[in-house]
């Protein structure tokens, strides 16, 4: 089995990556921890909490990480996730405590199977940037550092050039990728074309009133909404459900190697990742730093991997 840790900051999308690894055979979940995002760090807690105890898995140790970003101000977005985070789904409180701090987990996970651990981050990357400071070279350690965030051709979504999660903190975004950890990009560039329609939502649950039915119908409402008034789509993009599935099987994906870095000043341009494609004939001219990039991804193979595993049927 493949050991994942999951760096989550909560929203719908983060609940159902959580989803996807716990459904998935090849998966050891090691544990969670949270960070600020599209809700406030005591909010993510919450939910991952509830989460894991909706799937019955409280034995998934949840660790809290960092509450805001290492410069910019902190922003949300419960414009598309809901107040909560987690649109209209109302779980009970959580029995589960918080297992302590991500930063010492996060260090202590990945050297105690060296080579081995895969994160995936599905949120702002403060926690990353904070592990590389206080431990340098600890990501290195893992087997891969997987990371939903930026915008590379893509438009942005927080911004006309931004993605969330690079928004929330470019400075941490800037500081792993100048760090050249063993960083793969899962950008909106693939994200977006992996839409979970409300009618196949719809369909896959038919019938179902069982407390997970109802948590994920109740939670991608509120996405499907705000997607629904601002882009005229019914459905959810699997953002964090496709940096999972890379962990899972990286044959879905196909890699670049893109040399990039990430606006941390610009008053429009904030968390724009900058890809260098001059074609020089020394690739040394290019200016930022080598990632490695998921630029196409199989849509079929990975919805149809989705649906069957969080949503059921075949
Ligand atoms: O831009 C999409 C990303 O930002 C997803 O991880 C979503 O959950 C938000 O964190
Ligand atoms: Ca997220």
């Amino acid at each position: 089995m493949q050991p994942i840790i999951l760096d989550v900051d909560m929203g719908v999308d983060d609940a159902l990556a959580i989803m996807l690894a716990l459904q998935s055979p090849e998966v050891e979940l090691l544990g969670i921890s949270t960070v600020f995002g599209n809700v406030p760090l005591n909010q993510a807690t919450r939910n991952a909490l509830q989460v894991l105890e909706l799937m019955g898995r409280d034995e998934i140790p949840v660790y809290v990480g960092a509450g805001e970003p290492l410069v910019r101000k902190l922003v949300h977005a419960a414009a598309v996730h809901g107040e909560s985070g987690l649109g209209d789904a109302v779980l009970p409180d959580p029995e589960m405590l918080p297992a302590g701090n991500a930063l010492d987990f996060l260090i202590e996970g990945i050297q105690a199977r060296p080579g081995e651990v895969i994160v995936v981050a599905t949120g702002p990357l403060t926690n990353l940037a904070l592990v590389e400071k206080k431990q340098p070279g600890i990501l290195d350690q893992a087997r891969r550092v997987l990371v939903m965030g930026g915008a590379l051709a893509e438009a942005g979504n927080i911004t006309p050039v931004s993605e969330f999660n690079s928004f929330a903190d470019p400075h941490a975004f800037h500081q792993l990728i100048k760090a050249e950890t063993n960083m793969s990009l899962i950008p909106l560039d693939v994200t977006h074309q992996l839409g979970l329609a409300a009618e196949t939502i719809a369909a896959r649950l038919a019938g179902r009133d069982d407390a997970i039915a109802r948590f994920i119908r109740e939670s991608t409402r509120t996405v499907i909404a705000f997607e629904q008034e601002h882009y005229n789509y019914a459905g959810v993009h699997l953002h964090d459900p496709a940096a999972v599935a890379l962990g899972i099987d990286s044959s879905l994906f196909e890699m670049e190697t893109l040399v990039l870095d990430v606006e941390t000043m610009g008053e429009l341009t904030t968390g724009q990742v900058v890809v260098d494609r001059r074609p020089f004939s020394d690739e040394e001219e290019r200016q930022g730093y080598p990632v490695d990039c998921a630029m196409k991804v199989d849509v079929d193979r990975l919805m149809h991997m989705f649906e069957h595993r969080v949503l059921g049927g075949e």
